[in-house]
This record gives structure tokens, C-alpha cells and sequence, in this order.
């Protein structure tokens, strides 16, 4: 909320035309302000983008339909959709101050991995806000494919019982919660699993199972699992897929 309004010319307006009482009970209050002033807000003081789903999709022959939420978003407003494989700007199908829809061409994608969204302002310049959207090669979820992988691969030899390593409980029934939107032990900042976000500064798990292959060190601690056992390639991809699809 403080970020989105932050240096918006439109609350200045919003403030002048409904009083001081608003100031007081808040901008909600002065019903019909937002949109109207977002309207005219082409250079897009203040976009902020909230969320995105789904957070992430499955590389598809068809298009699938993404939609945003945030702040300021205005008519003539593109998205710069970039990836590795390069950048392409697709114009939404539905625009409000709060929230954009679009149609993303999966099949062009790069697949096991993710795209940058950017709102770019209709007046032209530089990228007003963006987000990460997962792109899966395969649907994988937790249950049917994930959870396996954690067993056969030993993980819950130690990321089970009383005391997990690392504080982890990865057996099932357990794993979900353990893992989506729950912060890391050894790198706390940061989320073991952000769903539709594999990239590793952003889902611990994928970062320790990278951390041997890449020969890049974790965020902390050893790579996963820890010397002595590993993990095949095949399942590596995988988990990312599971990410990157949306953690479902
Ligand atoms: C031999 C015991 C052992 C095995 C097997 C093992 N781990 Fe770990 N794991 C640990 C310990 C100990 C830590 C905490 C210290 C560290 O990060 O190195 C940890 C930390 C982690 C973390 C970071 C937790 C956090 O909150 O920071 C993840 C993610 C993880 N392990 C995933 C896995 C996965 C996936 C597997 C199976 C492929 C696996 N581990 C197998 C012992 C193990």
C-alpha cells in the first residue's frame, strides 16, 4: 500500500477532491478516485504488480491466460515478456487500474525454467514494475511425482522424525507446508519453495540440489543431498518443473 502510493501524482488528486476527512479514514473512502485518475496515468507513476496467476504454467501448444493484480496499471499499457530465448511484447487483453489479463504464447517459451513480466508505460521508457512467471516442461505436483523422489532418493533418511535436519520435515504429509512460502533455515531470508519461482535466490530447494551440479556453493551448508548420495539429473528437473509449474 505505502509502496503503491509512494510519489503517485493521482493521490495528490484523490486527496484534494475528497478532504481532509479522507486523509483520516482512509483513501478507500473516496469511492470512484482509483480508477478514473489511473485512467489518465500513462506514465505509470506508482505500477506496482502484487501477484500472478497462475505463478507458473506448462509449455503448451496453446496460449495461456495469465492475469496480474497490482496497482496503476492504465490503457495502453504493454507487457515485455523476457527470457532466455529473448524478449516479446504482448499487448493485454483486459486492462483496469488493478488488474491486467494476458494471453502468453507457451509454446514459445523455454521450458523448466521461468520468464520475466515487465508492465511497460504506454508513453514509452523504461519497465515499471515485474514479476516472475514459473514455465514448466512437464506438470509435475507434489503427490504424484515429487513426494517419490524425496523417498527413493533417501532425503527422509534425515529430513524426518523429532528433530529434521535443517528443520525440514520432508516425508509426506508433511512436505507441502515444510516447504511453499516457508522460509529457509540456513538462508533465512529467503523461501525454500516460492511457487512459480525456480530460480535459486529465490527457492532454497532448488538451489542445494543445484549447488553440486552448477558448482555454484548453496546459499548455505552442503549441496542436497549431501556428499556421499545424489541425485540424478532427471529428478533435479523435475523438482524445478514442480516449481516453476506452480508448486501444486
Ligand atoms: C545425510 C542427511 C541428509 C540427507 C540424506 C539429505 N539432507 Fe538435506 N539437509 C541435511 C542437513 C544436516 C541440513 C542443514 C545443513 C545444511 O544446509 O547443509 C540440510 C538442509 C537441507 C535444506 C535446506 C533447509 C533450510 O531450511 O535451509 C534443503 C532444502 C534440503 N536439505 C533438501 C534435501 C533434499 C531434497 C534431500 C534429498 C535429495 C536431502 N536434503 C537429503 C541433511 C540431509
Amino acid at each position: 500500500m505505502d509502496e503503491s502510493l509512494s510519489g503517485d501524482s493521482s493521490r495528490s488528486r484523490t486527496i484534494r477532491r475528497c478532504g481532509l476527512i479522507v486523509l483520516l479514514s482512509g483513501l478507500a473512502a473516496c469511492g470512484g478516485g482509483g480508477a478514473s485518475s489511473s485512467a489518465n496515468n500513462t506514465g505509470g507513476t506508482g505500477t506496482t504488480i502484487s501477484s500472478v496467476s497462475p505463478a507458473g504454467i506448462v509449455v503448451a501448444a496453446t496460449p495461456a491466460t495469465v492475469s496480474l493484480t497490482g496497482n496503476n496499471f492504465a490503457a495502453g499499457m504493454t507487457i515485455a515478456m523476457s527470457s532466455s530465448l529473448g524478449t516479446t511484447r504482448i499487448t493485454p487483453t483486459s486492462v483496469t487500474s488493478t488488474s491486467m489479463v494476458v494471453s502468453v504464447p507457451v509454446s514459445t517459451l523455454p521450458s523448466g525454467n521461468y520468464v520475466t513480466l515487465s508492465v511497460m508505460p504506454a508513453s514509452g521508457g523504461a519497465a515499471l514494475a515485474s514479476a516472475i512467471l514459473g514455465v514448466a516442461g512437464t506438470a509435475r505436483t507434489l503427490a504424484a511425482d515429487i513426494q517419490a523422489i524425496f523417498d527413493n532418493a533417501g532425503c527422509t533418511s534425515c529430513h524426518a522424525g523429532a528433530v529434521p535436519s535443517g528443520g525440514l520435515d520432508l516425508t509426506g504429509g508433511s512436505s507441502a507446508a515444510a516447504l511453499i512460502n516457508r522460509n529457509s533455515v540456513g538462508c533465512a531470508t529467503r523461501f525454500r519453495v516460492t511457487p512459480g519461482d525456480p530460480r535459486r535466490s529465490s527457492s532454497v530447494l532448488v538451489d542445494k540440489i543445484q549447488a553440486r551440479s552448477s558448482g555454484v556453493a548453496a546459499c548455505s551448508g552442503n549441496p542436497m543431498p549431501p556428499p556421499g548420495s545424489t541425485l540424478g539429473a532427471q529428478d533435479i528437473q523435475a523438482i524445478i518443473d514442480w516449481v516453476a509449474g506452480g508448486a501444486n
